[in-house]
């Protein structure tokens, strides 16, 4: 194998270092080609384009594989609690027992939400998208958190982390209670992480909250699953704003913004009503399927394709098992996973899907459990974002520990040249 790659252009010669990764991915390092030959790459949407080295996430979209920190999704999924992932994911090896009740205990002492946060809470209509409400109160938080803001050292880094970690299912929580119209919560100390979500979200104010364990191993399933994927658009726009040094929680808030589109993490959202949608028009599949396939309409099945997945979505099928044993589990008979059923069936068959090697993505079964456990439909995207807040602190902990340059695409130009000002008497 060589080392460099040549790129010839008018007759001249260049060389480029070839870097190989630890699961020999190849890349040329074009550091020096604008300072060489005077050129830029273009590559719009990223799709060529390895932005960082990054030792957080593996996956490879041919395989169908993806690995936290060298650990197969799978095996994390069925042996990990979701606590220890976000550790693993942000310090780089599984805790040991004391390391991990460190860690949640650090977490937990930063759980409570200044009171004058409730007033902003208080002041979003309830008919606010749940995902505009948490992006905004997690970029207030640096207002009500300065020292945060400008983390110069890793002893910063780590309080910074705690503090979001305790801080944002608080404001999820609320964010949820808010609009449905019950007092807010704090949760119970004494409780695991994602057990605590569950009641911070739940509990009613005249009822003893009871942990159902089908729900708590469902959605401590669901938030690893969703707890990183390399660099993807909402990790990127992380990494991008952190890159200028702007604090944690606005790097987040960020991400928070880029997932809430329906090509990404909205995605959940958008094939529930999707399937409602299907339901509600009599069921009728093949019509859904010829609209996805013709190209004069804009229909896409939701929860299908994936940029890097061109075999199948490892997460989609873990999740696909999940949601069966869900529904049995809680003796729901949903018409919409039938429908889901359907569809999934009809598109694996399909020379259009195939062709274009369209197969289930994680969002598209998460829904159905998130619907079976109770959680409504535009919260699905904020659980979404519950589960990638570890990957994201992760990936900026890396960025800023690797002391990468702030983030600065550049453009081939395709405006008018210089042209004179016209008076606008005279346009
Ligand atoms: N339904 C119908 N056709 C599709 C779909 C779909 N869901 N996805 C891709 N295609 C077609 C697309 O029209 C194009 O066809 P052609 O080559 O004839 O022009 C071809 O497949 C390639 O699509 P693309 O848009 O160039 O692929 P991409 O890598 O840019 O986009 C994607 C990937 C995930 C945005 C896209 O597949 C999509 O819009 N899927 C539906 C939304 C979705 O489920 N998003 C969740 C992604 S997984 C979770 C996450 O990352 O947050």
């Amino acid at each position: 194998m060589s080392d460099k790659a040549t790129l010839e252009y008018n007759g001249n010669k260049y060389d480029f270092p070839v870097i190989k990764g630890t699961e020999d991915e190849l890349a040329i390092d074009i550091k020096s080609l604008r300072t060489e030959t005077g050129m830029i790459t273009i590559d719009p949407g990223y799709k060529n384009t390895g932005s960082c080295e990054s030792a957080i996430t593996f996956l490879d979209g041919e395989k169908g594989i993806l690995r936290y920190r060298g650990y197969s999704i799978e095996e994390l999924a069925e042996k990990a609690d979701f606590l220890e992932v976000a550790y693993l994911l942000i310090f780089g090896e599984l805790p040991n027992e004391t390391q991990l009740s460190k860690f949640h205990s650090d977490i937990k002492a930063q759980s409570l939400v200044d009171e004058d946060m409730r007033k902003i809470v208080d002041a979003f209509p309830k008919s606010a998208h749940p995902m505009g409400v948490i992006a905004s109160l997690t970029s207030a938080l640096t207002a009500f958190n300065p020292s945060s803001v400008n983390v110069t050292s890793e002893e910063d880094m780590y309080k910074a982390i705690v503090k979001i970690l305790g801080k944002f299912p608080v404001l999820v929580a609320w964010t949820f209670r808010k609009k449905n119209g019950l007092p807010l919560d704090y949760g119970d100390k004494n409780l695991g992480y994602v057990e605590n979500i569950l009641k911070m979200m739940f509990k009613q104010p005249n009822e003893e909250y009871k942990t159902n364990p089908i729900v708590l191993n469902a959605l401590d399933k669901l938030l690893i699953l969703h707890a990183d994927h390399e660099q993807n658009c909402s990790t990127s726009t992380v990494r991008i704003a952190g890159s200028s040094h702007v604090g944690l929680f606005a790097s987040l808030s960020t991400g928070i913004s880029a997932l809430w589109g329906p090509l990404h993490g909205g995605a959940n959202q958008a094939v529930l009503e999707m399937l409602e949608g299907i339901n509600a028009d009599g069921g009728d599949s093949k019509k859904y399927m010829a609209k996805a396939k013709d190209k004069d309409d804009p229909f896409r099945l939701m929860g299908f394709g994936h940029r890097v997945y061109k075999n199948f979505d490892p997460r989609a099928k873990i999740i696909k098992k999940a949601a069966d044993e869900v529904l049995g589990d809680l003796g729901i008979k949903d018409p919409i996973l039938e429908i889901a059923q359907i569809l999934e069936k009809e598109a694996l068959l399909d020379q259009y899907f195939v062709d274009r090697k369209l197969y289930p993505n994680v969002d598209f079964y998460s829904g159905i459990i998130y619907r079976a456990l109770g959680i409504p439909t535009d919260m699905f995207t904020v659980m979404f974002a519950l589960g990638r807040l570890p990957g994201w602190i992760a990936q900026w902990r890396e960025m800023r520990l690797n002391g990468e340059p702030i983030g600065r695409p550049r453009q081939v130009y395709m405006g008018e040249t210089s042209r004179p000002f016209v008076p606008v008497e005279k346009r």
